[in-house]
């Protein structure tokens, strides 16, 4: 029997997390590629009538941050305070994020599970205590191989770089507590080869299974030259290395260990979105810890692409000083939201432009979509005194549109929940906002006006009346990825009185054609994507 709503709802939630940042600067554009992404499927499984839990949060401990604290003279604890609530918090609000819990790797709920979770893999014999020497890089916070490190140029001459980086790495030799990590690379194999979907996309994939295949190293989980982390609970003189803290926070946040009836409801996840640059901690380490304590392992590892500045990953020493904010205080949040989403095949790298931002934003979102509301909301109001008409001539060009969104509303729910192909998904509801424009253009309804005959009338009102229900599909569709404007539309068509709350409206029933009556009043509404200021000089 097919699970009902209710059923759903009791059941497990659809469990989404993003990677949780380091505070040792202020978001960018990167990391709100990311979470972005996470909202905009959080958003969509939701307004598939799912239960949705949608989890971001920061991580706080290791060198990298305690070195960030000092050079700013402060506590890495007054650091991570000041950053959290001045930079992250606030840019998650400014972008319409609707995460449903927020983790800080300080907090009480986090640092003693996770030195539970140690303790437990500690007395099941899968931790040891040993030495290591090898090259570590702190931006990544790992221990490199040596094979995978760059040779330094000019001021690095001589030096060996991290690929990532491409910062010399430092040497550090210590006495360590070890995972078994060895132990488990037939397992993971094993769990790659049942789970085709597991790591995706397929580039990420074969990356992973390559690496694994190789045979994996014990991993060094303690760290003795430093205090900034959760200490080891049966040897104090150690903390936990800070990656082993930071993936244990998709646990920790869920109630492992402390509200059981959560933690069944929504652990295991059913996406971890990451960086590629961090896909092997999730797709390796993770999966392995949870083998190792006996718990249940995601359902996907979905690595994102990195977005390039100069043909390198875009990070905090070379954002060309463009922050988020710069690009909605010119483009809108909405835009922001779906620019990137938009341009960058979910899974490659991309590159961002202000042109390329600029010019999609005039032709897909002002003249397409904004203008296509706005022309249609003037029409209601001009020819029926903006009550929408009941479609009483349809005829094959409206069998052509309602066929249209059916195809549309089918793709993007498929590309979109089930893919995480965000630009396929968007591109589908796009070509029916095309579709819907041609449609205007051949029907010619300005024409039609002049017809007073009943016949010329009847055709008039289903014609507006189609394009009405076409923009009411739209704005459901789009909500997950500009929810402010969906807002605007759903508000100018009349929607929240005759249908409800925007967020309610399932994309199941979006192609369900018809759902919004006749009669609802049609207002021209604020202006979807207004004309572009000057681009700002710097
Ligand atoms: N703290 C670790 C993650 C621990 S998760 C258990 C970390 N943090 S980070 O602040 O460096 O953020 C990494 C994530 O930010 C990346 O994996 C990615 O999701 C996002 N991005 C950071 N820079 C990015 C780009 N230039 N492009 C796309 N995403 C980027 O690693």
């Amino acid at each position: 029997m097919a699970a009902t709503g209710s059923e759903k709802q009791g059941g497990k939630a659809f469990y989404v997390t993003t990677p949780i940042y380091y505070v040792n600067d202020a978001p960018h554009l990167g990391h709100a590629y990311t979470t972005v992404a996470g909202d905009v499927l959080s958003r969509w499984h939701r307004q598939r009538g799912e239960k949705v839990w949608y989890l971001t949060g920061t991580d706080e401990h290791g060198q990298k941050i305690m070195r960030t604290a000092n050079a700013n003279g402060v506590s890495p604890q007054e650091w991570c305070d000041k950053l959290v609530e001045e930079a992250w918090k606030p840019l998650w609000e400014h972008l319409e994020i609707a995460n449903d819990d927020f983790i800080r790797t300080t907090q009480k709920r986090h640092t003693d599970r996770v030195q539970e979770f140690v303790q437990d893999l500690y007395d099941k014999n899968e931790i040891y205590k040993s030495s290591y020497e090898g090259p570590y890089c702190v931006g990544c916070e790992e221990y490199k191989l040596p094979g995978e490190l760059l040779d330094g140029e000019g001021e690095y001459a001589g030096q060996k770089l991290c690929p990532i980086h491409k910062k010399p790495v430092e040497l550090l030799q210590e006495e360590n507590y070890f995972f078994k990590l060895s132990e488990y690379t037939e397992k993971l194999l094993a769990h790659y080869e049942a789970n085709p979907d597991f790591i995706q996309p397929e580039s990420a994939r074969n990356e992973v299974v390559n690496f694994v295949k190789q045979g994996l190293q014990d991993l060094s989980i303690s760290r003795s030259t430093f205090d900034w982390g959760i200490p080891i609970p049966w040897d104090d003189k150690h903390v936990i290395y800070v990656w082993i803290d930071a993936l244990l926070n998709y646990a920790t946040a869920v109630g492992y260990n402390e509200n059981p009836e959560k933690f069944e409801s929504t652990f295991p996840a059913d996406v971890h979105l990451v960086g590629k640059d961090i896909l092997r901690f999730h797709a390796i380490i993770w999966p392995a810890m949870l083998m190792a304590n006996g718990l249940p392992l995601p359902g996907r590892i979905a690595a994102n692409g990195w977005l390039m500045v100069g043909g390198e990953k875009m990070s905090k020493s070379n954002l060309t000083g463009i922050k988020p904010q710069d690009l909605t205080s010119h483009f809108g949040v909405d835009a922001y939201r779906w620019y990137f989403l938009r341009a960058i095949a979910f899974g490659q790298d991309g590159s961002f432009s202000w042109e390329d931002f600029s010019a999609r934003y005039t032709s897909e979102l002002a003249n397409d979509y904004g203008n296509l509301a706005s022309r249609v909301a003037a029409m209601v109001g001009k020819y029926f005194g903006g009550e929408l008409p009941a479609a009483t001539a349809d005829g094959e060009a409206e069998k052509a549109i309602h066929d249209g969104l059916a195809h549309a509303v089918a793709q993007a729910d498929r590309k979109i929940g089930d893919e995480l192909d965000f630009q396929g998904g968007i591109l589908a509801v796009f070509d029916f906002v095309k579709q819907v424009n041609g449609y205007i253009t051949e029907q010619e309804p300005w024409k039609v006006a002049k017809d007073a005959s009943a016949e010329g009338q009847a055709r008039l009102a289903t014609i507006l009346y189609t394009a009405a229900e076409s923009l009411r599909a739209v704005a459901v569709l789009l909500n997950p990825v500009m929810p402010e404007t969906s807002q605007k539309l759903w508000d100018s068509l009349g929607a929240e009185v005759s249908l409800g709350a925007l967020a309610d409206q399932q994309i199941q029933e979006a192609g369900d054609w018809g759902r919004l009556p006749a009669g609802t009043t049609v207002t021209k509404g604020a202006v979807l994507f207004p004309r572009l200021e000057e681009k700002p000089t710097a």
